[in-house]
């Protein structure tokens, strides 16, 4: 949820540290802080907001040149956004900073104990109590790596922390526990951060770290240990993308960018899956062919965005391998006491690989002897790590806190895990996987057809300032489309959006509609049973009762004219591969439509982009 910089090394730390907050602000801002290692002192500054609080505040009152330092912003979880509660934390002889992700939950009882020695609390946060423990530890004379696999010890919940001691100027230290941390390695110099964003331009070399342990940093290298102080190896990696993925390459926004990289994503995601016997193939899998036969049921794990994408995923598994697929929202999940066997697939969707529901609802499967598979976006995190076997989606970095590029290559990775699941049990034949299969690889040319139109929606968006809500409506694998579209608008351009099944209308929801409520409608294709006639008499209900219908119907698609008020066709494809094309429209018209209300469409309010609370 926080994002973490630490570094030493011999830059100036306050540049390496504020580029690094800089770069991930998107997973928090509602306050900003820096703290440096200054000949045996502690030298801070944190402010509530944005970075730039805390850039002003440093122009004007600069920070000493010196090579060591920490810096966090913050999504707040205990105490309100102020200077106050802002991260650092110092203990009471300014001895120890402390940075923090994640929540200490028996933070109340430490508190409570510091308070009766008679520490004065500077602050609301759990985050305080570490910097005081690491400094009651220190003065029992262990150094700062000892002292924070003790106070670690003791501490309940998940969190990550990284601390320096004034003392000890070219040591940061750093532990995790259900919460990311990673290490970056360059030359005379390291880097800790909560993703790789945070020192991409100095290094591609990482280290991930495994549950429960310590990482010390200094020049010269890197150490890790159990909190138990055990010796341990982190896993290093090469990162594959540079600090250009991480820049907005002259747009406006990064969700923006990441709406136009869609196309080069899904091509991205799709690539190397088919082997020169032409089966499908995937990688990291991990699950026998057996283990899959031997499947029963599955159940799909997610929240927000990744959820609908499991949505979908439940129409093309059900459909091309007759299995049945239950899909659950991850904060719900495990306190339903879901019904679970060594046969049953628990697919788990996150980009983040992070998001603590998601986290533990997979835990709770593992428990049950369930297999789990990830559907993730980011290498090496804790998701994947925790789980059987995994697909990557290649969508590249997402900074975007709104869920584009992500979504559309989870679809992709929910198709593949389909179509391999239909060729291991042998519920299609082969020739029908290829042809599915041909047509995804022509999927990153239709998603740019519709991107090549953007304008037609950008005109759409502007016509609809004014509007306070926005209702959303599909069928069949547009619903989960119809709850993505209304989803987008309600994060960033803070409107009334709600999605709906176009059959589930007439039960009450119709109730809403108004003279002149514009309600986008995505149409299925043609040729699908009922499919497409029922839902232009959806579309007919509502129009007869006033609403403004913006329909998204395939191209040549006629009869949907007389009931459009405003019709944006998109290319043809099959139904189940449609949300791929017409999610795009929604992404735009939200993005748009924020930037013109004048909100921060990277950054909405109240929201960050790794939920790694439960
Ligand atoms: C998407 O726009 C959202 N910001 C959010 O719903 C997100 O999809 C959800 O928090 C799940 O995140 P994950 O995919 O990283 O697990």
């Amino acid at each position: 949820m926080c994002g973490i910089v630490g570094y030493v090394g011999p830059k100036p730390a306050e540049g390496v540290v504020i580029e690094g907050l800089r770069r991930l602000e998107y997973r928090g801002y509602d306050s900003a802080g820096i703290a440096l290692v200054d000949g045996g002192s502690i030298v801070s500054d944190k402010r509530a907001g944005k970075l730039a609080n805390l850039e002003k505040a440093i122009a004007e009152s600069p920070l000493p040149p010196v090579t060591t330092g920490i810096g966090h912003t913050r999504w707040a979880t205990h105490g309100a956004p102020t200077d106050r509660n802002a991260h650092p934390h110092v203990g009471r002889q300014r001895r120890v900073a402390v940075v923090h992700n994640g929540i200490i939950e028996n933070f109340a009882a430490l508190r409570h104990r510091l308070e009766s020695q008679g520490v004065e609390m500077a602050s609301d946060t759990d985050t305080e109590v570490a910097a005081h423990l690491l400094e009651e530890q220190l003065e029992t004379g262990a150094d700062l790596t000892v002292a924070m696999q003790t106070v670690c010890s003791g501490l309940e919940g998940a969190f990550t922390l990284v601390a320096v001691d004034a003392q000890d100027p070219d040591r940061v230290v750093a532990a995790r526990r259900n919460s990311p941390l990673v290490v970056g390695i360059g030359e005379g110099e390291n880097f800790l951060g909560s993703d790789v964003a945070a020192f991409i331009e100095h290094t591609r070399e990482a280290m991930e770290l495994g549950q429960d342990q310590v990482v010390t940093i200094t020049r010269e290298g890197v150490s890790v240990s159990g909190f138990d102080g055990t010796p341990a190896e982190g896993t290093r990696y090469h990162v594959d993308w540079d600090l250009s993925a991480a820049e907005k390459d002259g747009h406006d926004w990064f969700m923006r960018k990441e709406i136009f990289e869609q196309p080069r994503a899904v091509a991205d995601s799709l690539l190397g899956r088919r082997g020169e016997d032409g089966l499908l193939q995937l990688d990291e899998m991990r699950l026998s062919d057996q283990d899959l036969r031997d499947i029963d049921k599955i159940i799909i794990i997610a929240a927000g965005t990744s959820f609908y994408a499991g949505m979908v995923a439940k129409y093309a598994i059900e459909h091309w391998c007759r299995i049945p697929v239950e899909v659950e929202l991850a904060s719900e999940f495990r306190y339903r006491d879901p019904i679970l066997t060594s046969d049953t697939l628990v697919v788990a969707i996150s980009q983040s690989g992070e998001t603590a529901d998601t986290l533990q609802a997979i835990r709770h499967a593992r428990v049950q002897r369930s297999k789990v598979l990830a559907i993730c976006n980011t290498n090496g995190s804790t998701i994947p790590r925790e789980s059987d076997g995994v697909i990557y989606t290649h969508a590249g970095p997402e900074i975007g806190v709104a869920s584009t590029k992500g979504f559309l290559t989870q679809l992709v990775a929910c198709y593949l895990l389909a179509l391999y699941l239909a060729q291991v049990k042998g519920t299609r034949f082969g020739d029908e996987i290829s042809q599915v299969m041909d047509q995804l690889e022509q999927m990153p040319g239709h998603v740019q057809t519709v991107l090549d139109k953007a304008d037609e929606v950008y005109a759409l968006a502007r016509d609809h300032v004014d509007s306070r809500s926005v209702l959303f409506l599909g069928r069949h694998a547009g619903y989960p489309v119809a709850l993505e579209g209304a989803l987008k608008l309600k994060e960033i351009a803070y409107l009334h959006a709600e999605g709906f099944a176009a059959g589930e209308l007439k039960h009450g929801p119709i109730a809403l509609v108004e003279e002149g409520l514009p309600i986008l409608c995505v149409v299925p294709p043609r040729g699908r049973d009922q499919l497409h006639d029922k839902m232009i008499s959806g579309i007919q209900e509502v129009r007869a009762r006033g609403a403004r219908t913006l329909c998204l119907a395939e191209e040549g698609d006629t009869t949907i004219e007389p009931y459009a008020d405003v019709l944006f066709t998109l290319p043809q494809v099959p139904v189940l591969l449609q949300p791929l094309v017409a999610v795009v429209p929604l992404q735009l018209f939200a993005c748009e439509l924020a930037s013109q209300l004048g909100h921060d469409v990277d950054q909405p309010r109240n929201l960050a982009k790794s939920v790694t609370v439960e």
